[in-house]
């Protein structure tokens, strides 16, 4: 597996791990055409790469598997786990053949370590209970800070830890 950064390049793969997200439990709810005419849903993607936006691409035998990425919306056209203008919320998908080999766990690793050089002091998170990514989230620190509708908001504390050293 390679990690790369997330370019302009990657706008349609990155749609297509939105979809895999807005469908997280096999139901095929969204598809392209809604997920872009959904104001909602598009304001993950919109104009990517804006300026303050991040992310990665796993590929496998030159083949993207997923990808990773945050974008730090605003509160007055916020994501479902928006917290804070300062704090960017993640994306996060793997192509189902590529799934269970550790590819999100290394997306998310790296995104996190983008997002701790770029200086944010939290990164946000909105997953629904019954996600498997969820245990993920967790065992990278990701908290509950609240609910919106049925999925919970969750946060990444990135400072670094004061009971360390
Ligand atoms: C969730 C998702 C990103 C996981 O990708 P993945 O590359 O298969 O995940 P990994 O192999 O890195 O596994 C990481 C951890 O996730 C959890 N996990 C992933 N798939 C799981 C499954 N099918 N059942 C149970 N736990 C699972 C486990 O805790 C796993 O850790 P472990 O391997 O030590 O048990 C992938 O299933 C996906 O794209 N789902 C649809 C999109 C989505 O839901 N995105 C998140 C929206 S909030």
């Amino acid at each position: 597996m390679q990690l790369r950064p997330a370019t302009a390049d990657d706008l349609p793969f990155l749609i297509q791990m939105l979809l895999e997200a807005y469908n997280w439990d096999g139901t095929p709810s969204f598809d392209e055409e809604r997920l872009r005419s959904d104001d909602h849903a598009v304001r993950y993607v919109d104009a990517w790469p804006r300026a303050n936006d991040f992310g990665v691409v796993a590929e496998i035998d030159g083949e993207r598997a997923g990808a990773a990425w945050a974008r730090a919306l605003t509160a007055d056209r916020p994501g479902y786990g928006y917290v804070a203008d300062d704090v960017p919320e993640l994306s996060l998908g793997v192509s189902p053949e590529f799934r269970r080999r550790g590819v999100a766990r290394a997306l998310l690793a790296e995104l996190i370590a983008q997002a701790r050089a770029a200086s944010y002091r939290q990164l946000s998170l909105s997953v629904d209970p019954g996600n498997v990514a969820r245990k993920l989230y967790e065992s990278f620190g990701f908290r509950k800070v609240g609910v919106n509708g049925t999925s919970d908001t969750m946060i990444l504390d990135l400072q670094p830890d004061s009971t360390s050293g």
